[in-house]
C-alpha cells in the first residue's frame, strides 16, 4: 500500500518537477525524501507497531520535509553565485538589441546574471544554476568573442519561440523576460543584424 503511494507520488512530483524545469536533480531529491519518508514513518509509528493514523502521517511529512529541508542547504552547489569576466560580447546592431537581449536571455547565457533572492536556497538554487550551467555551455554572450557556441542559432531560437524556455516565465516569473510582439519584432530585426547571431551571415 505505501508503496503504491510513494510510486504514485513519486511520478506525481518528478513531472511537476520537469514542468517547471527542474528534471534530474529533482527525481533524486524526491527518491531521497520518500526513503526518509518511510524511515520516518516507521519512528513515528513505533516501527510500524501502531497503526498508520492520519496524524502519524502528518506528523512524519512535516518532520521530513524540516529536516530534509534544512539538510540539503548544506550543499554547496549553486550557492556561491561566482561569474567569470565578460571577456567579449557580439557587436550588437543596436543598443535595444542588447537590452531586450539582458532582459529575455542573460539571465542563463552571460557572466552578468542577476540572481533572484529565491535563488540562495536550495533545491531552487540548484534549479537555477543548473540552468544557467546549461545555458552557459550553449552560449554564454559574455565570453562571445573567443567562444561563440552555438551563438548563430539566435535568430532561429527567438524566432521559433523555444527561447527563453517556456518555465522561465511560467507562474508570473520572470516578467521583464516576457516581450511584447513589438520588442520581439525588434529584438529579430537586432539579432539579423548583429554579426555572429545568425546562420545567415549577417
Ligand atoms: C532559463 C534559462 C534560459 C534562458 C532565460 C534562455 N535560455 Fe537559451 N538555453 C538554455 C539552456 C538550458 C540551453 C541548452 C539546452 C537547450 O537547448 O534547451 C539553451 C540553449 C540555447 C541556444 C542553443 C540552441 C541550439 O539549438 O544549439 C541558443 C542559441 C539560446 N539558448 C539562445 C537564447 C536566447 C537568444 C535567449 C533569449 C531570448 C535565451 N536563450 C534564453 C537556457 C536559457
Amino acid at each position: 500500500m505505501w508503496t503504491a503511494v510513494h510510486v504514485v507520488g513519486a511520478v506525481a512530483v518528478v513531472g511537476l518537477g520537469a514542468y517547471v524545469g527542474f528534471a534530474p536533480g529533482f527525481a533524486v531529491l524526491v527518491a531521497v525524501y520518500l526513503i526518509a519518508f518511510t524511515l520516518m514513518l516507521g519512528v513515528t509509528s513505533a516501527n510500524f507497531s501502531k497503526p498508520l493514523s492520519g496524524s502519524t502521517l502528518v506528523v512524519s511529512a512535516a518532520a521530513t520535509v524540516m529536516v530534509i529541508g534544512l539538510a540539503i542547504q548544506a550543499v554547496p552547489y549553486g550557492r556561491s553565485h561566482a561569474q567569470g569576466p565578460v571577456t567579449g560580447e557580439p557587436q550588437w546592431a543596436n543598443a535595444e538589441t542588447r537590452e531586450l537581449m539582458v532582459r529575455a536571455c542573460f539571465g542563463c547565457h552571460s557572466n552578468q546574471v542577476e540572481y533572484p533572492s529565491y535563488a540562495s536556497v536550495a533545491p531552487i538554487s540548484w534549479m537555477v544554476q543548473s540552468h544557467i550551467d546549461e545555458g552557459r555551455e550553449a552560449v554564454n554572450y559574455s565570453e562571445f568573442a573567443t567562444n561563440p557556441g552555438d551563438a548563430e542559432e539566435s535568430f532561429e531560437v527567438v524566432k521559433e519561440g523555444s527561447m527563453p524556455p517556456a518555465y522561465y516565465t511560467r507562474f508570473g516569473l520572470h516578467p521583464e523576460a516576457r516581450l511584447t510582439p513589438e520588442e520581439m519584432k525588434t529584438l529579430l530585426n537586432g539579432l539579423q543584424n548583429t554579426p555572429g547571431l545568425t546562420e545567415y551571415g549577417d
